[in-house]
């Protein structure tokens, strides 16, 4: 089963917004953004760049006849600084001119004069001075203060993690047409088609029935399109109104690296309380998160940290105190696992900790906490059909840990400057948006009276496989050939009310609402061939590989044919379905509910080689027992979890984003921003399918996949520190991601 796009893409021949064909007249769009950190406007001229040949204007602050106002969630984001400036990058104006050189000439040739103001970079710092976003959140279970005096062992400690790039392929842009009336269409490089559509409406002061946002696919998303797509598509839109010509917005690769928001980087402390025999009886976590200058989807990120805060684990007393700290750095936004991963980072490395201190392997301590049939988190739910004994006890079988083990140690004990580490790292990861009115979708779906058929559904299609997904379903309803059916693009008009497509909820949401509304042709269709063949009971009649059987036996009916008798006889070809996610509940009044609609599960063990005189390695093995449910479509799934692996390599090793003391990011290229290539890859990723494990939660069985993989990534930070620490047995570790070839090099040959 091949991928929905594949042989367009592998042909070069997959559109994106910048390579559609742009009406006569598109202009193009430059932004003008901030260069310093923290200050307030106090001239803005641009005379001299409405000079510059080819630029036709300067659209700014003033333009807007809505709301300068675009923030999701919290109303406290300028769609263009007007008064004062936030963060480096953050946009102040757009050039509008005939073409990208003249709109940079443009930008250049504007000038702002700012009182500079200081900026704050750090999260604890932020906290110190009072800059939170919203008050601080808190999950607890058991009683945490009670719960130490049983300890024999108490350990605590502090966890870094930094900010990730994106980088998806296709940077940020949008091509805005204006249409008849007040009209305008915007098509969007964007994962959440109705934030577009909403904010656009809001910007201009238009009602949302007056903006159509088109999606046609998306050269990878990966959270840094949920809502930082926005953005750029409203200022189009502002500008396509304002010179009555279709605008167009593609942000260079640096440029686009410097405005928008990374993964969150989180500072945290930890105390985490043990037995004897290696259970964990109590841990406290304080989240300091790096929210950037506004609130984004920090607040949503946030909560995901708190409901991950405890991994695989069954822990009775927790208590996890979570800060949005507002700093004057790009608002920090979606990213993979949002916010699950900086969590499971802070827990593993507590583990690590206490596993040193106690003289055991960390592997000893992971298994022995693994979460349990009907077990509770800190947020009141309790685990269904829980896999994390499995998966680990698969993992531990299949890749024989304990002759890994002594593989590694031998190699250890025979090499003094290149040193072995392994890793595991169990995952356990919640299906559903925490925020529950999220957990909804709509299908349309249309059949021709040549059998072929198009869907459109609010999923936005970014590399992930959620159009081969649906056509996977919906040719399995009808049992008809996949290729009788073509995934529209998404667009607002056709779905309504979308959400975003996020949280490894696409197929989930989608499928489900594509099933539905198939079911409802479906059963139309059955009624038909049932009258056809003078039966009564409709249960007789099955559609098999596109042909009519009534009791087991063929007819002469088939697909084409039954389609076009349906029409003849006035029946609907059309139908449209709804889908919520059932049972789902959360009380942040009490901060108890059950958030997810199930949780998927696995274990991973890593293994790294460091050369110990250069501070280089290489990551050998990512081997990984994943519950996928039953798979829809193994091949997309299986890209998922080895592409979600890397990109989890990547964030805790080669990755890391730097900003100067004046707010100003130094990685803005990919000469300084090291991201995973293939060479870098593991030279062994397997990836196990869980065998016959079935989830009655998911479309046929099936179990999300987008997210989860990422966070088996979070073993080669432990693999390289414990290969470097059996190179420096008595050095105590540190808990600060990304380990860089540099910092490996420091630790390993500092005397601090
Ligand atoms: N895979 C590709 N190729 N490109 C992407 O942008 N985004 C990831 C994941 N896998 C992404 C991807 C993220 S962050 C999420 S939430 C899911 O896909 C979203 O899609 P799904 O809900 O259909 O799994
Ligand atoms: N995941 C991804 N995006 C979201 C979520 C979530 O849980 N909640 C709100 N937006
Ligand atoms: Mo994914 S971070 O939920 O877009």
């Amino acid at each position: 089963m091949r991928s929905y796009d594949s042989i367009q893409h592998v042909r070069g021949e997959s559109k994106f917004v910048d390579d559609l064909t742009a009406p006569e007249g598109t202009l193009f769009g430059y932004v003008y953004y901030s260069p310093i950190a923290h200050g307030k406007i106090l001239k803005l001229s641009f005379e001299s760049a409405l000079k510059v040949n080819g630029v036709h204007s300067v659209v700014t602050a003033a333009d807007i006849p809505g709301e300068n106002q675009i923030g999701g969630i919290i109303l406290d984001e300028e769609l263009f600084a007007s008064k004062e400036v936030h963060f480096a990058g953050q946009p102040i104006a757009i050039v509008v001119a005939e073409d990208r050189v003249s709109g940079h000439k443009g930008a250049k040739a504007i000038k702002c004069e700012f009182e500079k103001l200081k900026p704050i970079l750090d999260p604890r710092e932020a906290f110190e001075k009072g800059e939170l976003i919203i008050p601080p959140k808190i999950f607890s279970i058991g009683n945490i203060d009670s719960a130490w005096h049983q300890c024999d062992y108490i350990i605590d400690g502090k966890v870094e993690s930094g900010a990730q790039e994106h980088l998806y392929l296709e940077t940020q842009g949008a091509l805005a047409i204006p249409l008849e009336g007040e009209g305008i269409r915007i098509i969007s490089s964007t994962q959440g088609p109705t934030a577009v559509q909403k904010t656009a409406a809001r910007v201009l002061n238009i009602p949302m029935n007056k903006v159509e946002v088109d999606v046609p696919r998306l050269g990878g998303g990966f959270g840094g399109k949920e809502d930082q797509a926005t953005a750029w598509a409203v200022m189009a839109a502002l500008a396509a109104k304002k010179l009555n010509r279709p605008v167009k917005i593609i942000l260079p690769r640096q440029e686009d690296m410097r405005m928008t928001g990374k993964r969150h980087p989180y500072s945290s402390d930890f105390k985490i309380g043990l037995s004897k025999d290696g259970k964990i009886l109590a841990y406290q976590v304080w989240y300091y998160q790096n929210a950037g200058a506004s609130a984004d989807l920090s607040t949503a990120i946030l909560e995901r940290t708190l409901f991950h805060s405890t991994n695989s684990y069954f822990i009775p007393n927790v208590k996890a105190t979570a800060y949005c700290c507002r700093t004057n750095l790009p608002p920090f936004t979606a990213f993979r696992g949002f916010g699950g991963p900086q969590a499971m980072f802070v827990i593993e490395s507590a583990i690590h900790k206490a596993a040193e201190v106690m003289g055991v392997e960390p592997s000893f301590i992971q298994k022995k906490n693994l979460l349990k049939e009907g077990d509770e988190f800190p947020f009141g739910q309790k685990t269904e059909n829980c896999r994390a004994v499995k998966c680990f006890e698969e993992a531990e079988k299949r890749f024989d840990f304990s002759s890994q083990n002594l593989r590694v140690k031998k190699f250890n004990e025979e090499n003094k400057l290149v040193k072995k580490g392994l890793a595991v790292m169990p995952v356990c990861f919640g299906i559903s948006f925490t925020t529950t009115f999220l957990n909804q979708a709509s299908a349309l779906v249309h059949v021709y009276t040549d059998g072929s058929l198009r869907i459109s559904t609010a999923a936005v299609e970014m590399g992930q496989g959620v159009n081969a997904k649906i056509m996977s379903i919906a040719s399995q309803i009808f049992s008809i050939r996949p290729e009788r059916i073509l995934i529209d693009t998404t667009n607002t008009s056709r779905v309504a009310n979308t959400s975003p497509t996020a949280a490894s909820k696409g197929t989930d949401l989608n499928g489900f609402a594509a099933m539905d509304a198939c079911n409802l042709i479906l059963e139309r269709l059955i009624k038909v061939a049932a009258e056809v063949l003078h039966t009564d009971n409709s249960s007789q009649i099955k559609i098999k590989d596109e042909l009519v059987y009534l009791n087991n036996s063929k007819t002469e009916f088939d697909w084409i044919k039954l389609i076009n008798i349906a029409y003849i006889k006035r029946v609907s070809l059309s139908a449209q379905a709804h889908h919520a996610t059932p049972n789902i509940f959360f009380d942040r009044e009490k901060m108890k509910g059950n958030a997810f609609a199930y949780h998927v599960f696995g274990t991973a063990l890593v293994e790294a080689t460091v050369d110990c005189l250069r501070g280089t390695y290489v990551i050998d093995s990512v081997k990984a027992v994943h519950d996928f449910g039953k798979s829809i479509h193994p091949v997309t799934d299986r890209g998922q979890a080895e592409g979600g692996i890397v990109q989890g390599l990547g964030w805790m090793t080669l990755e890391e984003v730097i900003y100067n003391d004046e707010g100003k990011l130094l990685t803005d290229a990919l000469s300084t921003y090291k991201v995973p290539d293939i060479h870098f890859a593991p030279k062994e990723l397997v990836v196990h399918f869980l065998e016959d494990v079935p989830n009655p939660y998911g479309p046929f069985q099936s179990k999300a996949i987008g997210e989860p993989p990422f966070m088996y990534g979070i073993g080669a930070y432990f693999a390289i520190i414990n290969a470097m620490k059996s190179f420096r047995p008595a050095k105590s570790i540190i808990y600060n991601a990304p380990v860089t070839n540099e910092k490996v090099l420091m630790w390993l040959h500092s005397n601090d």
